[in-house]
Formats: structure tokens, C-alpha cells, sequence
């Protein structure tokens, strides 16, 4: 991929091998890829990626609700040279793309470790990916995996803050560039899908591997996970999810200097108090729908999210699909954008390099949309004017 950003440039590939007679092998639009990956998916994971909370109507509206917003094109700019790349944390990063946290991603791989082809893609796409804090592998095997291309670790907070602080300074030494703290998920929202089926990876002893581990994780158990699973996961269990409240914040400033990335946050007053906390970004995110239902489309409310943070860097995710929602997101404010289930779908149909390949379409749609329409950069299009609401 091409750190200059002309992103666009993938189209020229696919069509010149045409002239050859190739044609691609990987779906070129979302509905495709999903049906694909959904022959692809043993059913169990299948239903845990794909489902959400309740009847799903708040991840079908994170999708839906692109549709309301639409660039205003801007003629005889010379977009020839587009420039994707965002400043985070002080890193120059080539586009404003992550793959976002995906428990179980490790699952979605046909060999069982989806963690570590992610991160190949990352090192081969230059796009970082958030690591979460449920893999198959652990994090330092992924973290090795990432070349040149930063990644960032999800903490899912346990309870025993002894564990978190190992599970951060592990992340720390590993070589990760940021902590995101999920807050939306220290308990399971309710899911239909998979309660019909009774399915829970973790329960199974699946994507654990952060706390098998672990020193502190292991100190907990009375026989090493190897020989008792069963009694780890109970432990698991025990340990997870852990009820932040706003006076934790100081807690977990104080145990790290990388950039604290808070996700789940939808309000401008939490925005406010993030701030106020030392936050280094926000995460503006509803976890695609699958924690709560009945809630607003994220995009409708980053809005909102981005004039509260008056500057402090927006993350954001839930619903990206195509090129054009990661340009409305940055015209939104959105200063990187995170793709969630598509990258799953792109690696259980295609390994690593399925994963490349919806990184590489996403990106030259975002690219080529940016040159058609006339905004070469993304300050460009968060520049007022870019974006109207139908
Ligand atoms: C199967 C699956 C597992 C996920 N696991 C995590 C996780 O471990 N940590 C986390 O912060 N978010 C997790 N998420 C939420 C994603 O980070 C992201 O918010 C969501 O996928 C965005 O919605 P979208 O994929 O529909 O665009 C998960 C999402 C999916 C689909």
C-alpha cells in the first residue's frame, strides 16, 4: 500500500489484471463478503460475530445511518495528490483506519489464529490494529507479528487491579502504542443469537490466552491453566468485568504512561470527564450494537463527541461498511476510524490476505470519493461545509 495515499491506485491493479484474464477472488462489496464468510464460519462463531443485543436494531441503525449524511462535492480543487495520513499520539499513521478490538478474531482464522494473521495485515497494510484484550495468542506472540506498523492494546479491566497493571505493562514492554480501556462490556449485553445456542467462547476456555499467561492471573489458580482449564475459566469468570466508575480513572492514569484511549464514550459530558481524567482520546463506539440495544446509531452521535473534545483526538466506530462511511466519519470529526466485523469476514474467507483486501477496498473508495469530491486531506473534510444531513 502506498504511504503517499493514493489509496485509489488498488482499482488500477484489479482492472489491469483483468486484461489477463484475473479475475479477483475476494468479494468487492459488503453483502458478498458477509455471505461469503458466512459459509465460511463454523456456526457457533458465526452467530457470535455476526449477532448484537437484543433484536439487533441498533447495529442494523449503526449501519443505516450513514445513508442520512452526504458529502457536498467541491469542483477544481486538483485533488491529484490525496494525503490520508492522521498524527496520533505524535505517531504519523498513513490513513486514519484501525482494525478494531475483536475478541475472538483469533476464532475467524480457518488455522485457529486469527490474532496473529491480523496482525500480519497490519504490518502488511500499514492500517494498526487494536489487539483485544480476549486472543487466542498472546499479546507479546501478536504484538510480534506487527512489523513497522504501531499497534494498540484493548483492556478489558479485571477486577484485581494487580492483574490489570500486569496485563498493561506487559502491553507496555510488548512494544504497544496506546491502552484503550473498553467501559462498555464489564458484563455481556444481552444477545439472542447466541443465547438460542448457549454460545459463549470464553466459557469454553476460548481466547483466554492474555490470562494463561499471566503471572498474576496464574497466581489466582490452584493448578496451572494446562492442567485445569475448567477451574481457570471459573476464575475467569470471577475476574472479568470490572464496574469502572470515573474515580478509577486516576487509578489507571497513574499505571501507564502510553496514551489512555477511553471507548464506549457517547456523551459530552463523559467526554468532559475523560478530559478532565487525563484521557489522551476518546472512543466514540456502542461495540457495533452488541452490548446494548435500543440505543441511537454512534455516527448520530459523534457529532456531539467531537465538539465536546474541542481538539482531544476522536476514535470511532460501529458501522463502517465502505470507503464513503470512513470519509463521512472524518468529515464528521472523527480523527481515525476503526473497521470492526468486515476485517473478521475479510480473514475467515481470505487469511491474511482476505484481511488486506477490505483494507485496501475500504481505503480506495475513502481515497477515491476524496478525490472526486474535491478533499485531499482529512482536515478537508472536516472543514465546515463537507457534510449535510439529507
Ligand atoms: C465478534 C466481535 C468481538 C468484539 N470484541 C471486542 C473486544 O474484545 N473488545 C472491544 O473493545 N470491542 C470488541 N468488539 C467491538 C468492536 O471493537 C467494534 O466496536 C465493533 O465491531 C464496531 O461495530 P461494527 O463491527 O458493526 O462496525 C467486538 C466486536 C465483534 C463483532
Amino acid at each position: 500500500m502506498n504511504s503517499k495515499g493514493q489509496y485509489g491506485d488498488y482499482q488500477n491493479e484489479i482492472y489491469f489484471d483483468g486484461l489477463s484474464g484475473v479475475l479477483p477472488t475476494m468479494p468487492m462489496t459488503f453483502p458478498e463478503l458477509e455471505a461469503r464468510a458466512q459459509a465460511a464460519l463454523p456456526p457457533s462463531v458465526l452467530s457470535y460475530v455476526a449477532g448484537g443485543a437484543g433484536d439487533e436494531s441498533t447495529q442494523r441503525a449503526n449501519v443505516s445511518a450513514f445513508e442520512r449524511y452526504g458529502l457536498v462535492p467541491r469542483m477544481m480543487v486538483g485533488a491529484t495528490q490525496r494525503d490520508l495520513g492522521v498524527d496520533l499520539f505524535g505517531l504519523k499513521l498513513p490513513s486514519p483506519l484501525f482494525m478494531a478490538p475483536v475478541g475472538v478474531i483469533g476464532l475467524c482464522a480457518q488455522d485457529g489464529h486469527g490474532d496473529l494473521a491480523t496482525a500480519r495485515a497490519a504490518a502488511r497494510s500499514g492500517v494498526p490494529m487494536v489487539a483485544s484484550t480476549l486472543t487466542v495468542d498472546p499479546m507479546e506472540e501478536v504484538a510480534a507479528e506487527f512489523g513497522d506498523t504501531p499497534g494498540f492494546f484493548q483492556l478489558y479491566t479485571p477486577t484485581d487491579r494487580a492483574l490489570a497493571e500486569s496485563l498493561v505493562h506487559r502491553a507496555e514492554a510488548a512494544g504497544f502504542k496506546g491502552i484503550v480501556v473498553t467501559l462498555d462490556t464489564w458484563l455481556t449485553g444481552w444477545r439472542p443469537r447466541d443465547l438460542a445456542t448457549s454460545n459463549f467462547p470464553q466459557l469454553r476456555g476460548h481466547a483466554l490466552a492474555n490470562y494463561t499467561s499471566d503471572p498474576v492471573f496464574r497466581a489466582r489458580l490452584a493448578k496451572a491453566p494446562e492442567d485445569d482449564l475448567q477451574a481457570a475459566v471459573v476464575e475467569w469468570i470471577r475476574i472479568f468485568g470490572n464496574p469502572l466508575t470515573w474515580d478509577d480513572l486516576a487509578w489507571l492514569r497513574s499505571i501507564t504512561e502510553l496514551p489512555i484511549i477511553l471507548k464506549g464514550i457517547c456523551h459530552p459530558e463523559d467526554v468532559h470527564r475523560a478530559k478532565d481524567g487525563g484521557a489522551d482520546a476518546v472512543y466514540c463506539s456502542n461495540h457495533g450494537g452488541r452490548q446494548a440495544n435500543g440505543g441511537l446509531a454512534a455516527i448520530d452521535l459523534l457529532p456531539d463527541v467531537v465538539a465536546a473534545a474541542d481538539g482531544l483526538p476522536v476514535l470511532f466506530d460501529s458501522g463502517i461498511r465502505t470507503g464513503a462511511d470512513v470519509v463521512k466519519a472524518l468529515a464528521l470529526g472523527a480523527t481515525a476510524v476503526g473497521v470492526g466485523r468486515p476485517y473478521a469476514y475479510g480473514l475467515a474467507i481470505g487469511g491474511v490476505d482476505g484481511i488486506v483486501h477490505v483494507l485496501r477496498s475500504l481505503l480506495a473508495e475513502a481515497d477515491l470519493i476524496m478525490a472526486v469530491d474535491g478533499y485531499p486531506t482529512p482536515a478537508d473534510l472536516r472543514a465546515q461545509g463537507a457534510i449535510r444531513r439529507r
